[in-house]
């Protein structure tokens, strides 16, 4: 009999430490009930002490979601495990996962604490969050660089304290394999009440290296690993849930456990998560990427063709890729509309939605005559992008280029429900109409990233685009979907300055101070 390994996603909050991945409310949920209908055993849906928006976030996902475990972020301290608890509340099953970090470089420089203070610190947050919930789950920061004999005492007494699962982070991504594996096999070994808890890992990617950690340390006795849709997260990020996943599932005869995870779900989430963030998925990404079961070579396709398994080890289909992708067109009604998007996991939550979505879908098959999953995606996402802070609102945009010529554009603003215009020449339409915003809104922000993505083929693709803005340390992803490219340049910049202007409170988990 094989064990289960639980996998925890933690893309709600781990990925959205990534620069600019920060999610809404309505976005999160929309995920969540991906991963639960992915199958995914914990949800790991945010930091609630970080901002009222966090929390709500996290509590909105509790009341969602049922097959999951909803589980929230807690540093070790009182008023945060506090915070987590009362969000996770309405949680059919709810998770606190309280940590402290535990190696001599951040108890002396970060914590500037004596290790016999935090271990009876992180005996105390455990406890109290057990008068909550008996699902705790304690994480030794940093755990990758602590000392062996100090993380078997915390852990230890974390355990008799009351935690059930003992989460061992590779935090800056700085171990190897072999190591990693061994560390997890030498604890298990070591603390003497090991046998109460799942062990469980939360590598980072910062040597490329967080999927193999994970897999070694599963070798050698961990039975969660928290991972990330498409590896989103803090830095290089985490290790990447589908990755993981198709690992132990494809390697049957090396690991002796397996995860319940409906793999056929793992495209849509990616690609849900994808278009939410903004942070396109590199082609020759593993199991997602455009390219992952595409063959180019003749040799290859020749040995495809008279033989699936000569040049492939997973099946696309069994990982979400529709052969036929082919799903709506223009006389698509209404209800197979909504169905459609309630397979992609967007339900809509009052016919007011469902309306404007569809009106939407009509409008762009108008344009385009095939519409494809990926269309039906984007166009979603453009709708939560366009409604998510009505402060700037585009209201019209004229661009014109022509060989010899310096191209402009004059851009119609609403300003906070004020009209105003603007014109400006560039380089290009989309450095002119960018510019032509700029000269009404004079945001001071720094462009860091213009990224467009095709989102089917064919030149009569959607284009979708990615506007990343710095201002005053603060980083925000804008989006924009449209078949045309230099109309969904102006909508994604819109929708970053929207967000720019949005108060931000957050704090950071990894943040030793209080808020
Ligand atoms: O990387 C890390 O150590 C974390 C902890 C909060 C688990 O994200
Ligand atoms: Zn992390």
């Amino acid at each position: 009999m094989t064990d289960r390994l639980v996998i925890f996603d933690t893309t709600l909050r781990d990925g959205e430490q990534s620069p600019g991945a920060s999610m809404t409310k309505e976005q999160k949920v929309r995920i969540a009930k991906v991963l639960e209908k992915m199958r995914v055993d914990v949800i790991e849906a945010g930091f609630p002490i970080a901002s009222e928006g966090d929390f709500d976030s996290v509590r909105a996902v509790a009341q969602s979601v049922s097959d999951s475990t909803v589980c929230g972020l807690a540093r070790a301290l009182d008023k945060d495990i506090e915070r987590a608890a009362a969000a996770i509340s309405p949680a059919e099953s709810g998770r606190i996962h309280t940590f402290i970090a535990t190696s001599p470089i951040h108890m002396q420089t970060k914590l500037r604490m004596q290790p016999d203070a935090v271990l009876e610190q992180a005996v105390r947050a455990v406890k109290m969050a057990r008068n909550f919930t008996d699902d705790v789950e304690f994480s030794a920061e940093d755990a990758g660089r602590s000392e062996f004999d100090f993380l078997c005492r915390i852990v230890e007494a974390a355990i008799d304290a009351g935690a059930r699962t003992i989460n061992i982070p590779d935090t800056v991504g700085y171990n190897l394999p072999h190591q990693f594996g061994d560390l997890i096999g030498r604890l298990k070994a070591a603390v003497p009440n090991a046998d109460k808890a799942i062990f469980s890992v939360h590598c980072h990617n910062d040597l490329g290296l967080a999927v193999a950690n994970s897999l070694a340390a599963v070798r050698h006795g961990a039975r969660q690993v928290e991972c990330t849709i498409n590896g989103l997260g803090e830095r290089a990020g985490n290790a990447s849930l589908e990755e993981i996943v198709m690992a132990v599932r494809t390697r049957q005869d090396i690991f002796d456990c397996d995860t319940a995870i409906d793999t056929t779900q793992i495209v849509p989430a990616s690609r849900l998560v994808s278009n939410i963030t903004g942070f396109p998925v590199q082609p020759n990404k593993a199991i997602v990427g455009a390219n992952a079961f595409a063959h180019e070579s003749g040799i290859h396709q020749d040995g495809v063709i008279k033989n699936r398994e000569t040049y492939e080890i997973m099946r696309a289909q069994d990982v979400g890729w529709s052969t036929n992708k082919m799903v709506m067109g223009k006389h698509s009604g209404r209800s197979a509309f909504r169905a459609r998007m309630l397979e992609l996991g967007v339900e809509f939550q009052s016919d007011e939605e469902l309306n404007d979505a569809f009106y939407r879908f009509k409008e762009l098959a108008d344009k385009k005559h095939e519409i494809f999953d990926e269309d039906l995606q984007a166009l979603v996402t453009d709708a939560g992008a366009e409604s998510e802070n009505e402060w700037l609102r585009l209201e019209q945009l004229e661009s014109r280029s022509k060989t010899g010529e310096i191209p402009v554009s004059r851009v119609s603003l609403l300003v906070d429900g004020e009209p105003k215009s603007g014109n400006s020449e560039g380089s290009g339409q989309v450095d002119a109409t960018f510019k032509a915003i700029e000269s009404v809104v004079h945001s001071d922000s720094q462009l860091q990233l213009y990224s467009v993505n095709n989102v089917t083929r064919g030149t009569d693709s959607q284009g979708e685009v990615t506007v990343r803005l710095e201002n005053g340390g603060r980083i925000v992803n804008g989006h924009g979907a449209d078949t045309d490219i230099v109309i969904a340049s102006a909508k994604a910049y819109v929708n970053a300055l929207n967000k720019l202007m949005s108060p931000q409170d957050r704090a950071h988990p990894q943040n030793n101070g209080l808020i």
